[in-house]
């Protein structure tokens, strides 16, 4: 297995390249199996999490390439629904095939994902709308097992979901007659999902709002134009924090400072300069860091995916930070490994309160999930000595050329292996 060593550094700086959105382009590979023709997309990050997924495509049946960030894909040869239990455990947004593979083939079977490391993670709320859209559910040794020809109705989501808005929305857009979603989720992800889908000819209506509507096509494949993925926000933030935790000038390029607005507001509450120009962002260092207050939720809000990394930006700031998660119940496994760096959080329910300090001790430390596991990076930077991150296959779920774009920044960053 491998591990990163990083040398506590006191300064950053330079510029880095943000990759496609992992969580774009999931949802977008996926909706390939609603296309008539070969989907040509561009800006794909090179991570584990697509791999992944297009390994599940595959055996589906479907063709692909896969190079310099392009794919092509061809669903037309799919010859099987039934997406396995191997590859689902390893990814959980496998769940994404469900209402695609439904709508297109009136019956499929997909593995349960299953709980994972930052909390229970139900897909209650997909299979709701579906049943509700006239499937039959049922499960089945783990597998979720749906069949029937899907209808337009009205759905209220109860919660914001991200993929389950993503799952109904491909379902809807292949299903006879109009379906209204209450309740749907904003992030950009999935507003480049419903612009994609309204490329390719879907009459979809409300896209950004908290309401859309889409008079399905009664099981017509659509015909795609090319995509190219957005920037990866998270992995945006990421850099930023590295800068910030750093107190250096660093920028980053090819980035969306509209999908960051709710972040980048808290590195200026917090002290740090904030230069937009174009597609670049760059941070600045802060004459004083102060502390912050934090709730996650749902865009455009703060995201649950950034609150790791903020965790471990407030450990440098003046004062005590709050964080309060809202998403995901279990979301707080870094704090454990931030405290045998020296740091000083106490943790009541959902809420982190976390006090600055001015040094944080190397450690060897073990990474929980992928947001979790860039904080640990994050904590690394500013620790005096040499720390080491293991189980950094979280990382590579959603980080493309981690270390590479670390060096170009100046951090002294390897990857061994144990
Ligand atoms: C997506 C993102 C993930 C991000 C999360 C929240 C992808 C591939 N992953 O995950 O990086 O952290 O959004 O922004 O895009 N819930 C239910 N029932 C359901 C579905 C969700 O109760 O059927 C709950 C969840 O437990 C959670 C909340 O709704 O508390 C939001 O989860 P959701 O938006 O669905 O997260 P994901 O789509 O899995």
């Amino acid at each position: 297995m491998y591990y990163l060593e990083i040398e506590g550094t006191s300064n950053l700086n330079g510029s880095v390249e943000i990759s496609g959105a992992k969580n774009a382009a999931l949802p977008l590979i996926v909706s390939s199996i609603l296309a008539k023709n070969e989907v040509s997309m561009k800006n794909i990050p090179n991570v584990a999490d697509i791999n992944t997924l297009f390994l599940l495509l595959k055996n589906l049946g479907a063709s692909f390439s896969f190079e310099n960030h392009e794919a092509k894909i061809n669903t037309s040869t799919l010859n099987n629904t039934k997406a396995k239990y191997d590859i689902v455990r390893k990814m959980r947004a496998s769940i994404l095939t469900l209402g695609p593979l439904l709508a297109r083939f009136k019956e499929c079977e997909v593995s349960l994902p299953g709980g994972c490391a930052i909390g229970q993670r139900p897909i209650d709320l997909h299979l709701l709308a579906l049943e509700k859209m006239g499937a039959n559910i049922a499960i089945k040794q783990g597998y979720v097992v749906a069949s029937g020809a899907l209808k337009g109705t009205d759905i209220i989501f109860d919660k914001i979901t991200v993929t389950g808005s993503e799952n109904i929305i491909m379902a809807a857009s292949l299903a006879k007659g109009k379906t209204k979603l209450i309740n749907v989720a904003k992030e950009p992800e999935v507003v480049q999902l419903c612009e994609t889908l309204k490329e390719a000819g879907l009459d979809i209506k409300g896209i950004g709002a908290d309401e859309l509507e889409i008079y399905g096509t009664d099981g017509e494949l659509l015909p795609f134009k090319e995509i190219n993925v957005i920037p990866d926000r998270i992995e945006a933030g990421t850099y930023l924090c590295a800068g910030a935790i750093t107190n250096s000038k660093i920028t980053v390029k090819k980035a969306n400072a509209k999908h960051l607005s709710a972040v980048l507001d808290k590195f200026r509450q917090m002290g740090f300069g904030i230069e937009v120009k174009d597609d670049e962002i760059t941070i600045l260092p802060a004459k004083k860091i102060k502390a912050i207050e934090i709730i996650t939720s749902e865009y455009p809000g703060f995201p649950t995916d950034m609150q790791a990394q903020f965790m471990a930006l407030a450990l440098r700031a003046e004062g005590t930070s709050i964080i309060d998660e809202r998403l995901f119940e279990n979301r707080f496994m870094h704090v454990s490994e931030l405290l045998r760096m020296g740091a000083d959080i106490k943790l009541n329910g959902h809420i982190a309160s976390i006090t600055g300090t001015k040094e944080l001790n190397c450690a060897d430390v073990m990474a929980t999930d992928l947001r979790a596991s860039s904080a640990l990076i994050l904590a690394a930077l500013f620790a005096k000595g040499v720390s080491r991150v293991h189980r950094i296959y979280h990382l590579d779920r959603g980080y493309e050329k981690l270390e590479e774009k670390f060096k170009k920044l100046g951090a002294n960053i390897k990857r061994l292996e144990e």
